[in-house]
């Protein structure tokens, strides 16, 4: 069965598309089978990763507002690097991409306009539709949304089993920390719902009670910025909130330059620290 894991943050430029791309290799460097899903009509993982999406094909556009078999099965693309950097994995283990859409932004009117005729009674609900036609075929399906807090953003944090946020070791950022379990406390509240929506409609994704805070992960951490990562983490153990041991994502050269090239940061720099990061973090999210 699939696990849905989705990297939030309101706050943009966070690391949340990097850590999609970067805990995604990872796991299919272990051996899983990986699908991320770009839902930021930026279309940043889709551009991260090279892929062209050939016209006419569907995107997550349709895996939100049709989700038939066809429609999502025919809009994933395998990942297999670049001509100067071909990417492989052992055993099962594979990274695929359901491309991302500029029309997203539209995605959740136009479900509401075809609402009678959507296997989903809500757009909340519509994910779990769309990962019903590959519950076997991927361990996890990463989900990175953009950072605005619109319809499609509440639907990936809805539909997760597990949230993994990014933060910068900043105060300010920080601060919106609150914010963000405020949304995760209000998603909870509305938690019910969905799942006898999911059950009446008999859906076979099996959603637990609540959406769980896996981890805040301090990323883009500056050498200076350290130390705030560090009372971060004794603060966030104060409160009971999950992070990632005192694994953090420091602020590398590799970190930026690797999308220019359409491939993860560990295929041009294996050793930087911070594929040993996420590596960590991967291994974490794999323990479920
Ligand atoms: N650890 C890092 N070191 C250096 N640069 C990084 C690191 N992580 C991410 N970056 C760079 O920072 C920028 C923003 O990262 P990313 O796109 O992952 O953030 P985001 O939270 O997804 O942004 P948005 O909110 O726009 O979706 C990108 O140029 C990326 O290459
Ligand atoms: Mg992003």
């Amino acid at each position: 069965m699939t696990q849905i894991f989705a990297m939030i943050n309101m706050r943009g430029g966070v690391g949340k598309t990097t850590t999609t791309v970067s805990v995604g290799y990872e796991l299919a460097r272990l051996g899983y089978r990986v699908l991320l899903g770009d839902f930021d009509s930026q279309r940043t993982l889709t551009v991260y990763l090279g892929i062209e999406v050939k016209p006419g094909k569907p995107t997550v556009y349709a895996f939100m507002t049709e989700p038939t078999e066809a429609n999502v099965r025919g809009g994933i693309v395998p990942y297999v690097g670049t001509a100067k950097y071909p990417v492989s994995f052992p055993g099962k283990g594979c990274l695929h991409v359901l491309p991302g859409a500029r029309s997203i932004t539209t995605a959740y009117k136009q479900f509401m306009l075809s609402q009678a005729r959507q296997p989903a009674q809500s757009y909340n609900a519509a994910i779990a539709y769309g990962v019903q036609t590959f519950l076997t075929d991927y361990d996890f399906f990463l989900c990175d949304p953009s950072p605005s807090a619109d319809e499609t953003t509440a639907a990936v944090t809805n539909a997760a089993h597990r949230v993994v946020a990014p933060v910068a070791a900043e105060p300010l950022s920080i601060f919106g920390v609150d914010d963000l379990l405020q949304d995760l406390t209000d998603i909870n509240d509305g938690r019910a719902d969905l799942l006898t929506t999911l059950a009446q409609k008999q859906a076979r994704v099996r959603l637990p009670q609540e959406v769980i805070l896996e981890g805040l992960l301090a990323a883009k951490v500056l050498p200076s910025q350290r130390r705030v990562a560090e009372s971060l983490w004794t603060s966030l153990d104060h409160n009971g909130i999950g992070h990632f041991g005192h694994t953090y994502i420091p602020c590398t050269d590799a970190g930026w330059a690797a999308p220019a090239e359409h491939v993860p940061i560990a295929v041009i720099a294996p050793t930087d620290p911070i594929v040993v990061g996420y590596h960590a973090v991967a291994e974490q999210l794999a323990a479920h």
